[in-house]
This record gives structure tokens, sequence and C-alpha cells, in this order.
């Protein structure tokens, strides 16, 4: 056992934020001790993002920034995880001459390895084949995660459905799902350790189990996690839009941990582009499975990602998803300006936006979309909702948690309030971003 210090930096999605909790764990088995900059750390992670060009940007400019840490410190111990590392494999061992290792998606598993080869031996390495078996994908939930009360946990990884413009299929390989049993063994365990919530990751949890050929499936998952001691809440992110199902909506009305938010990118309201994107249904199709699940699961909260610029978008295709939002009226979006990404079909197409007309587009939505939050927020005031306290902020007094749409609330501290404490609390008012609220 070598003892020491590291420091993990992530970028991306909930995903990446698992991988790094998993990471974090593999090196304090081996004795180390975790720091938050870089300059006090023997062994640096970045965990890396490659869904836009500015995430993978950031990612240069965060190696960038070691090189002379490293030549101060020769001993330090570099390497590169996550999507980046990934599509660049044995390339950024060449471009970036500090770097040590490259760890892919499907090989953080070796890490404590890969860092003892490279301390050791001095050696710079490439870890960043695919695997039919992702051996991470059966790495536990480590309970030092992002809360003591709510935790991910992976249920599958990759993605098998190459939307035109996306990554994703690329840097996490076809989909692989977890065995069943293996999830609710780990959940049960998460429980037992005091966590109130989970929630369940996959970049399209809707095919959970389509793999196995053995008849598994996610509302299948959810029946079985929905019994176990303990927890309160289940989560679920993300749901494509076109393996939503009826069936899913009834679990989330009958299955009383099964919270009532679900996150369904809509990526455009234009039938012309979803079918460019190659998403599989149509506008009409999508507002049709919204409204199934707003009758089956009345107050259900929906949030989802736009994407505005895709090219060949024309205003009247624009219009489309302006309208698709004042009609569906999402309790929140994630929206993005379409960025270019190597190997995908879609950085090659005609047409493309130029980006002072993104940004435009960009802005019209944001403005949209914060007017429709924060009515939302507004007709909440009044209301009663369950919140699991997930924390205390000491600077500002505060308690915080969500409710089970997954919005957040803000209370003033009150002596008789755990973390991990399922509470009901009134909303006295709605802010942009966030609910205040007092207990009742
Ligand atoms: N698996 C999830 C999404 C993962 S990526 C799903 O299918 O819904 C998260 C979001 O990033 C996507 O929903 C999309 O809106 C956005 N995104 C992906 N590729 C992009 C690109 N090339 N340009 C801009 N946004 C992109
Ligand atoms: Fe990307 Fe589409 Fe897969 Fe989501 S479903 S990860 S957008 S390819
Ligand atoms: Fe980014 Fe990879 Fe997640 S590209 S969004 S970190 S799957």
């Amino acid at each position: 056992m070598f003892n020491g210090t590291y420091y993990i930096e992530t970028y991306g999605c909930q995903m990446n934020e698992h991988d790094s909790e998993k990471m974090a764990a593999m090196l304090e088995d081996l004795g180390m001790a975790q720091v938050w900059s870089a300059e006090d750390a023997d062994v640096v992670v970045i965990n890396t993002c490659s869904i836009r060009e500015k995430a993978e940007h950031k990612v240069y400019s965060a190696l960038g920034k070691l090189k002379h840490l490293k030549r101060k410190n020769p001993g330090m111990v570099i390497a590169v995880a996550g999507c980046v590392a990934q599509q660049g494999k044995s390339g950024l061992l060449a471009k970036i001459r500090h770097l040590d290792a490259v760890v892919g998606t499907h090989r953080i598993g070796e890490l404590p390895e890969i860092v003892r080869r490279v301390q050791q031996r001095g050696e710079r390495i490439e870890a960043s084949d695919f695997s039919p078996d992702v051996a991470s994908l059966h790495i536990p939930a480590p309970r030092k995660g992002r809360s003591p009360v709510c935790s991910y946990v992976t249920i599958m990884q990759g993605c098998s459905n190459f939307c035109s413009y996306c990554v994703v299929p690329y840097t996490r390989g076809p989909e692989q799902s977890r065995p069943l049993q293996e999830v609710v063994v780990e959940v049960e365990a998460l429980a037992n350790s005091g966590v109130r919530e989970v929630t369940l990751l996959g970049q399209n949890v809707n095919a959970y189990g389509k793999d196995l050929g053995d008849g598994t499936s996610f509302v299948r998952l959810l029946d079985e996690l929905d019994g176990v001691p303990g927890l309160s809440r289940i989560r679920f992110t993300t749901s494509h839009p076109k393996d939503f199902s009826e069936a899913l909506a009834e679990r989330m009305a009958s299955l009383g941990s099964v919270c009532e938010h679900i996150h369904l990118p809509l990526q455009s309201g234009s039938d012309r582009v979803l079918l460019a994107m190659g998403r599989g249904y149509t506008r009409a199709r999508y507002i049709e499975k919204i409204e199934t699940l707003r009758r089956k699961v009345p107050g259900a909260a929906i949030t989802a990602d736009i994407i505005v610029g895709f090219p060949g978008e024309t205003e009247e295709d624009f219009n489309q998803t302006m309208l698709a939002l004042e009609e569906i009226r999402f309790d929140q979006i994630f929206s993005f300006k379409f960025s270019q990404r190597p190997g995908t079909r879609a950085r090659n197409l005609p047409d493309q936006v130029p980006d002072e007309e993104k940004s435009a587009r960009l802005a019209k939505v944001h403005e949209l979309q914060d007017r429709i939050t924060l009515e939302y927020h507004r007709d909440a005031e009044g209301s009663v909702y369950e919140i699991l306290i997930e924390g205390i902020k000491h600077e500002s007094g505060q308690v915080f948690g969500r409710t089970r749409t997954n919005k957040i609330v803000n209370v003033s501290l009150s002596d008789s309030v755990r973390t991990g404490d399922l509470t009901r609390v009134k909303i006295t008012k709605g802010l942009k971003h966030s609910l205040f609220g007092e207990f009742v």
C-alpha cells in the first residue's frame, strides 16, 4: 500500500460524476487522501466530457494548467479519464507530453493499477479499448458519494441510439445493462447504510434490460426496488422519448418510492429537425406521451434538453421549438447551441447555422423558459410539499432539500431537523431557480 494525495476534477454528466466517486473510492482504498487542489496532489485525474466543443476546450485548458505543476513535481501522476480520453486515446499522450495516462470510459476500474505502474516504472499508459462486459459497471456505488442520503446507482452504460449529433455512442460504447439482482443488492446495501434516495443512471434508462435478453425491463427493476426497506425515493435519468411507455407512467403513479419527475429530452419541436437528428419520434408523438404521463401522474414534473441551431434549422423550425415549449410548459429545460462533434453524422451536414444566430435563438429559448419556470414556482406558493433534507448550509443558516418533483427548496434552519429527514414544507416564495419554504 502507498499513501499520498489525489485530486479529481470532473466535467460532464451525472455518469461522469459517479465515475469520479468510484475512482475516488478506489484511490482511497490504496490509502490515498483527497485534496481540493491539484497543487497539493500526488495523483491528478481529470474526468472529461466531450459532448460539446466547449466542454472539450475546458479539458485542454485544465490540462495546460497542470504543465508547470508537473515541472515542479515530476513525481506527480496526471491521468485523463472520461469521454475526451476515450475519443483522444493515444493521440492525447502524443499531444500532451506531461500526461501520464489515458483511462477510457470502460477502463476506470484499472485506475489503481495504472497509477502504480506510472509511479513505480515511469510508464506512460493508454487504456482505452472497449470491453464487452464493462468492469466498472459492476463497481458498487461508494458510500462517500455526493451526499450522505442521496446516491447515484449505475444501471447501464453506453448508448446504441446514434442520434446524428451525439458523441456518446462513440465515447461510452453500446448499451450494456447491469444485471437486475446486482442493482437490487447495491440499492439494499445503500439503504442499509442510510441512503434515502437513489438516482438510477443510464443514457437511456428505458432501454434497461433489453440487451440482457432475459425479459428484464426498466419497469421490472422499479417494481423490485420499490420495496427496499428504508428507501424513500427513486429517481432515474435519462429517459428517451421513443422508449417511454405507458407502463412507466403507471409505475410512476403506483409505486410509492418512484418520484413524479421525468427528464425527457425533446431536442427540437420541428419534425423535420427531429428526423434529421434521428430521434425516432415526431413532435405530436412526444406530446401524446406527455399527455399520457400527465393523465396518469397529475402534477408530474417534466424537464427536457433542447438543441438550437441544428444544421438546416430554419427560422420556421426554430419557431416550432418555441411553440412546443409554450404548449408543453416544461418545468425546466437545459438548452444548448448545436456543436459539431467529431465522428458524428451531423458534423458535416450542409447549412450549418452561424454562431450569432445560434446565440440569438438560445437567448430566446432562455427567456421563454425562465418565464415558464418562474410561473411554476410562483404557482407553488402556499402549497405544502414533502422534502427530503439533503444538507445544511451553515453560512446562510438554511437547510435544503428537494420535492419529489425535483425542485430545490431552501428552508430556515431548525434545530429539530436532520439531513435525511422527510419533512413537510409550505412554499412561501417562488424564485427563478429555487423555492423558499417553512416547516409545517
Ligand atoms: N442520453 C441523453 C442525453 C445525453 S447528452 C438523451 O438522449 O437524452 C445531454 C444533452 O446534450 C442531450 O440531450 C443534447 O441536448 C445535448 N447534446 C448532445 N450532443 C450535442 C451536440 N453535438 N451539440 C449540442 N448539444 C448536444
Ligand atoms: Fe446521445 Fe441520442 Fe444516445 Fe442520448 S440517446 S446519449 S442524445 S445518442
Ligand atoms: Fe459528457 Fe460523456 Fe457524459 S460526453 S455528457 S461525460 S457521457
